[in-house]
């Protein structure tokens, strides 16, 4: 069977229908593999890393701090994305990192990257963290975030980078939560844009709130 793949030339995707028939028709083009090089498979940047918690990275309860499994996180998200563009890469932001479950001294932590996202020049890379106990085999999950990192050349300017071949519907839906996400930050920045806010729109929605509204009487405010 001749090897096909479809894109749309509008973002930097390729949606590869060979293992799923989902039979989607156009607007995609259709073309022969060699001109889909500019696209590369999610699997070949994936990463795994495990380590071991020792006691040097406790907290005082003796608990792992989280500043370190952050540490982890970006290590590995600047390696798959690095990997998936052929560039060093620096992070741009991270996306909601939840402590889910403490990680124990003794533990064996896994961090798992994925591409999940790419715009044209940045990456969006899933991570997934979690910790088994050596002793009971017990996995917890203990995070699950999203760090956007961008290509950068050796003089520091941002490049193009690949992008990813969606071959599965969960690299779909992955693709596409990204895609509303950023939708979503952007309305977020332009609503809460500290030249246009206007905080008495809400006032009243502080009512209830863990909050004490104490604003200086007109006077009082410096000229
Ligand atoms: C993030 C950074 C690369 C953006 O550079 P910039 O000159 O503003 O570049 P652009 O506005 O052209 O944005 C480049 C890409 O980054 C994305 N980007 C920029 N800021 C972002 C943010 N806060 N969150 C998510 N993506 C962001 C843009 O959407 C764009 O993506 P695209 O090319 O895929 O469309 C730059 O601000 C930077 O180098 N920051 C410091 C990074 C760093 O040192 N990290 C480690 C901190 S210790």
């Amino acid at each position: 069977m001749a090897a096909m793949c479809f894109f749309d030339s509008s973002k930097n995707i390729s949606l590869s229908f060979l293992s799923l028939g989902t039979g989607l028709s156009p607007p995609y083009h259709c073309v022969r593999l060699p001109f889909c090089m500019k696209y590369k498979s999610i699997k070949a940047s994936q990463i795994t890393m495990t380590q071991l918690m020792l006691p040097s990275y406790s907290n005082f309860s003796g608990k792992i701090h989280g500043g370190y499994v952050l540490n982890l996180m970006d290590q590995i998200a600047f390696a798959c994305a690095s990997k998936h563009s052929g560039y060093y890469c620096v992070t741009a932001s991270v996306n909601k990192v939840d402590f889910l479950n403490p990680i124990e001294v003794g533990e064996l932590v896994t961090l798992k990257a994925s591409i999940n996202f790419t715009g044209r020049t940045s990456m969006v890379v899933g991570l997934r963290v979690e910790s088994e106990n050596i002793q009971t085999g017990v996995v917890k999950h203990c995070n699950s975030s999203y760090f956007t990192m961008v290509a950068k050349d050796k003089d520091g300017q941002s490049v193009p980078v690949p992008g990813i071949i969606l071959n599965s519907a969960e690299s779909i839906r992955r693709f596409a939560r990204s895609m509303e996400r950023q939708q979503h930050a952007q309305s977020r920045d332009q609503l809460f844009n500290s030249a246009d806010f206007n905080h008495q729109a809400y006032l009243d929605k502080l009512v209830g709130q863990n909050a004490k509204v104490s604003l200086p009487e007109a006077g009082d405010r410096k000229a």
